[in-house]
């Protein structure tokens, strides 16, 4: 017999989304305002650039605007990729076109010279033919094109991505919609200029305090035993989520299986006193894995060094950072590039500055820098 686990709104299935995803309504709006491009027949004018700490929310945004493509009436259809699908040009181009649905774009049709082999098309190379049959692909069926985590894109893979999104936008209904860590910026801009700068750049950070509670109160409420929060275990437990989404999902989680546990249909200080000890130990485990991430890539010395720094000071500035960084560096007689340091903190999202957010560096994810600091053995 297989014991099933008990179910719990607040644990969303592989690919599913969270019982209420809260507080994006600008974010939304944004993506369905270049949706109705491609909806009317047209290519997007910009391609989207969802980027974010992790943890923050950016795949379960693509998930949702993936099924709003998939329900509009229009016959469009959404590919969702992530880098390690497509290793080559060729890859991209069979999963993009799938030659046995599009088989009116067999080779001997095409005036463009392409290739097909038993696993799929054979381009030789050539990004201009990703282009040419992408476009025809989009001509026969509109695409929205989601790719997650795109900061692991490979350089040269990434650049025929992005200069062939903008050429079929230019001439059929398609869409490029990315998502990756705050590093992302760094890593498209170096493969097209033109591509970051016309995109359309959405930050996903923090939620703010009413959206925080919604994500709580909304689920509970909508269950066929509704649970209800009072007023001061709920400020108690927005305050304890830092407003950081994935803490919102654990401490959700942890609120529901207490509320079972004790039949409970209102939950008040102590109910949260019991469930943030669950919550405790994953979000120790959490911290843990990114802390593990930045030794791996050899940053936990300057990560702590800013944790010195910057420990409950939000935001600062660039040149702050950049001296934070380079104190750091000089304290053992090494001198890294400053720069790439940067980045590469940027792109665990250790620290990160919103789109639009000029000179603003901010943590992150919540506590982390705490918590490094208190874990880095100096
Ligand atoms: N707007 C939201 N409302 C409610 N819950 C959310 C929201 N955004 C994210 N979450 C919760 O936070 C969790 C983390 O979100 P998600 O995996 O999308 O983050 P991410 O930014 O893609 O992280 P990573 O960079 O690690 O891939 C989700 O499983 C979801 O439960
Ligand atoms: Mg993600």
């Amino acid at each position: 017999m297989t014991l099933q686990p008990p179910f719990n709104p607040f644990v969303p299935g592989w690919g599913e989304l969270p019982p209420h995803l809260a507080g994006r309504a600008a974010e939304q709006a944004a993506l369905l305002g270049l949706l109705a491009y491609v909806k009317a027949g047209r290519g997007s004018p910009r391609g989207v650039i969802l980027s974010g700490p992790r943890g923050n929310g950016k795949t379960v945004l693509m998930r949702w605007f993936q099924s709003e493509v998939e329900a509009s009436a229009k016959q469009l259809e959404a590919v969702w990729l992530t880098p390690t699908d497509a290793q080559n040009l060729d890859d991209l181009a069979t999963l993009l076109v799938p030659p046995r649905r599009f088989s009116s774009l067999r080779p001997d049709k095409l005036s463009f010279s392409i290739g097909i082999g038993r696993l799929g098309w054979e381009l030789g190379g050539r990004p201009g033919s990703l282009t040419r049959l992408l476009a025809e692909r989009c001509k026969q069926r509109p695409l929205v094109l989601l790719l997650d985590e795109a900061h692991t894109l490979k350089r040269e893979l990434g650049q025929a991505l992005l200069n062939t999104s903008q050429s079929v936008s230019a001439e059929a209904p398609f869409l490029l919609v990315m998502a990756g860590t705050p590093g992302l910026h760094v890593h498209l801009n170096a493969m097209s200029a033109t591509f970051w700068s016309r995109g359309e750049k959405i930050g996903v950070g923090l939620l703010d305090e009413s959206a925080a509670a919604e994500a709580l109160t909304r689920p509970l409420a909508e269950q066929d035993s509704p649970i209800t929060m009072d007023d001061a275990a709920l400020a108690q437990v927005v305050t304890e989520s830092q407003c950081y989404p994935y803490f919102l999902q654990l401490l959700g989680a942890s609120l529901w299986a207490s509320a079972q546990e004790r039949g409970v249909a209102k939950i008040d200080a102590a109910l949260v006193a019991q469930a943030r000890l669950r919550f405790d130990v994953e979000r120790s485990a959490y911290y843990e894995d990114r802390r593990d991430e930045l030794k791996r890539r050899g940053l936990l010395g300057v990560a702590a060094c800013l944790g010195r720094t910057f420990r409950g000071r939000s935001p600062f500035r660039e040149h702050e950072l950049d001296a934070a960084i380079a104190a750091d560096a000089s304290s053992d007689g090494t001198a890294p590039d400053v720069g790439e340091c940067r980045d590469a903190l940027a792109e665990l999202g250790y620290v990160w500055k919103a789109p639009g957010d000029e000179d603003r560096w901010r943590p992150g994810i919540p506590s982390l820098m705490t918590y490094v600091l208190d874990h880095s053995g100096k």
